[in-house]
Formats: C-alpha cells, sequence, structure tokens
C-alpha cells in the first residue's frame, strides 16, 4: 500500500510539474510577445505603452472646458481616481504634491493632473476643494461619463464602479494607482506608483528626463 501510494504522489507531482511547466512556458512566451511588439524593430507597434497618449475633453476644477492642447509643451503628470477614495488617491496626491515641491523652478514647466473616475459625483466644485488640499498646482478634471471614459482609454487607465455597502452612497470606483508622466507633445514617458520610490527619486527621475538626461 505505501508503495503506491508513494507512486501515486510522485505521479501528481509530476503531473504538477507539468503544468507548472506549461504555465511558465505560457507566460514567457506572452511576455516575448509583449516585448516583440514594443521594443522589436520590424514589429509594428499596435499595443502597450507606445499607444497611450494624452487626448481628452473634459472640464477643469474652475468649470473652464480643456482639452490635451491647453497643456501642451508642459510635461504631464496625470493620475486618474476619485475624491471619495479611501486610500490609494489621497496617498497618491500626496506623493504627487511632495514630488511637485522638490522640482524648483522646473514646476513651471509641468501640469499635474487629477482626472476623476466618478463625475457623477466628482463636479468642478468637489473637485475644486479637492485638490486645493493637495497643492495650488494641482488641476482637477471631470465631465460627462462619456469624457471621462473616452480620457481613460486614452491613457489606458482601467476604472469599474463597484458596489460596496459600507462606502458613501454605496459604492467605490476601482482604479489604476499609476502616475502617468507624459511628454510635452502628450507622449507616453513614463509611470511610476507610489511606494515604489521616493518623493526625492521620482523627483530626480522626472528632472532628468526634463533634461534630456535619459
Ligand atoms: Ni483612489
Amino acid at each position: 500500500m505505501t508503495s503506491t501510494k508513494a507512486t501515486q504522489i510522485r505521479r501528481i507531482r509530476y503531473a504538477l510539474w507539468g503544468l507548472a511547466t506549461v504555465v511558465a512556458l505560457a507566460l514567457g512566451g506572452a511576455y516575448f510577445v509583449r516585448m516583440a511588439v514594443l521594443r522589436g524593430p520590424s514589429a509594428p507597434v499596435t499595443t502597450g505603452e507606445a499607444s497611450i497618449r494624452s487626448e481628452f475633453s473634459l472640464t477643469d476644477h474652475n468649470g473652464n472646458p480643456v482639452t490635451e492642447a491647453d497643456f501642451l509643451r508642459r510635461w504631464q503628470l496625470v493620475f486618474f481616481g476619485f475624491t471619495h477614495c479611501p486610500d490609494v488617491c489621497p496617498t497618491t496626491l500626496a506623493y504627487m504634491a511632495n514630488v511637485l515641491d522638490r522640482l524648483g523652478g522646473e514646476i513651471e514647466s509641468v501640469a499635474p493632473i487629477f482626472i476623476t473616475v466618478d463625475p457623477l459625483r466628482d463636479t468642478p466644485k468637489v473637485m475644486a476643494e479637492y485638490v486645493r488640499a493637495f497643492h495650488p498646482k494641482l488641476v482637477g478634471l471631470t465631465g460627462s461619463e462619456v469624457e471621462v471614459a473616452a480620457a481613460a482609454q486614452s491613457f489606458r487607465v482601467y476604472y469599474e464602479k463597484m458596489e460596496e455597502e459600507t462606502a458613501p452612497d454605496g459604492y467605490l470606483m476601482a482604479h489604476s494607482g499609476h502616475i502617468y508622466l507624459m511628454t510635452p507633445e502628450g507622449r507616453f514617458e513614463d509611470v511610476f506608483r507610489e511606494g515604489e520610490q521616493s518623493a526625492e527619486e521620482m523627483a530626480t527621475d522626472v528632472l532628468a528626463r526634463m533634461n534630456g538626461k535619459q
């Protein structure tokens, strides 16, 4: 009996290793396909970071209509979230404010932008009060649900309304937590996440890119 059991265990172990190998190969394959699409010299760039664009038609926190053209010739730091967010948004915006304060005079060449994914609640007035709490340079943008969806699509940002009994109005907005750095031409440069590097490190990185050292 024991030897049969040992054989069974060995079979299961082999089966699991086989499965793990298949998964690893699949993941590795997907990785290489992604790298080929993103970086391949001959492959056409059709997906991924290269397709991220700063394109939007929204309303700023003063109630004025704005598009990406209003922010061109400045480097854009763009973050999507919502004012009722319990954690990621406040910490990320406080982090962004910390980074802005470390840019010195170069801050005049930077447009920090917070775009809501909860336009029903985040009116221009709500956005004005919210952004003011973080940084005087921070611009809050909102719009219709269609306009916000289009803006998120241009940045390839994911968000989704989620029922949550304990949250205000019974819902939360799930959203990605990346800060996008966009060039003055509105093209993708890089993404940052609060917690992955200090504010000082991110400020140094942003300044280096602005000065063409990277
Ligand atoms: Ni949030």
